[in-house]
């Protein structure tokens, strides 16, 4: 049985309220009818505010139903010191976190976030024992000129060249190309898509734990996304932001 990665971040999203409201309607649908979500790996990715109180909501991590795992959407490379509004992978992985969502393009775009920084936090994030969650993806003007493959491959060379095989063994890759992304995102069609991720799974694909698709993943899309032979699983923003959007979704990749 191939297992198929379903995420979801929910960006500066929810509220404490909201966000432990989903996350025990989570936990419940998995625990209620494990035979609807088999063959599938969930995890959410709340703010920072409000993962110890989802990290609370979802009980012990080992008595999660279907190995839900939850993520942060980021940490600083360094474990401590003066960097003001910064939080360390050493403070998520205590608020609950084993999973962090590293050079999402939104901080590659806005909060400088190079290949060098990502390829720091990688190695922050393996230091510690957690699962790096690597966005890779190119912006129009690259792939209207053709350059996707070398985008992306140039992100996650960067980022990943060095690190040991058992370290590859715990990374995530999602190929998220940056015009997919958001509400102004372009929905692709997947021969769009199919090149870069060959080109990823070409390098990375044995050795990485699974290279996941998103950028405008939602229902009507899913599943034909998941036949790729090229993407292990899906990663989503706003068809998941609701819990029953993001049910619909695990249940269309479950076996
Ligand atoms: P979207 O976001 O699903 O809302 O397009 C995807 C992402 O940013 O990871």
């Amino acid at each position: 049985m191939t297992t198929r990665w379903v995420g979801t971040s929910w960006k500066m999203h929810k509220t404490l309220a909201e966000s432990v409201t989903y996350a025990q309607g989570l936990v419940a649908a998995l625990r209620d009818e494990p035979g609807e979500y088999a063959g599938v790996q969930p995890f959410v990715i709340p703010s920072h505010t409000a993962l110890a109180s989802v990290d609370e909501a979802l009980g012990p991590a080992r008595d999660r139903p279907a190995g839900l795992l939850l993520g942060a959407q980021d940490a600083h490379w360094e474990d401590a010191g003066a960097w003001t509004g910064e939080v360390s992978v050493p403070q998520v992985a205590d608020a609950g976190a084993q999973v962090i969502e590293i050079g999402h393009s939104e901080r590659r775009e806005h909060f400088a976030d190079s290949i060098e920084r990502t390829a720091w936090k990688v190695r922050a994030a393996l230091r510690h024992g957690l699962m790096p969650l690597l966005c890779v993806g190119e912006p129009d003007a690259v792939q209207r000129a053709g350059g996707s493959r070398e985008h992306v491959l140039d992100q996650a060379r960067g980022a990943l060249d060095g690190l040991s095989s058992d370290e590859l063994d715990s990374v995530l890759i999602a190929y998220e190309p940056v015009w997919a992304i958001g509400e102004h995102g372009r929905t692709p069609h997947t021969a769009e898509i199919d090149g870069p991720l060959q080109s990823l799974q070409g390098e990375f694909g044995d050795r990485v734990q699974a290279v996941l698709y998103g950028g405008s993943v939602n229902a009507g899309n899913a599943v034909e996304l998941l036949a790729l032979g090229t993407v292990e699983g899906l990663f989503v923003g706003r068809a998941a932001w609701s819990l029953s959007g993001y049910l619909e979704l695990l249940r269309l990749a479950a076996d």
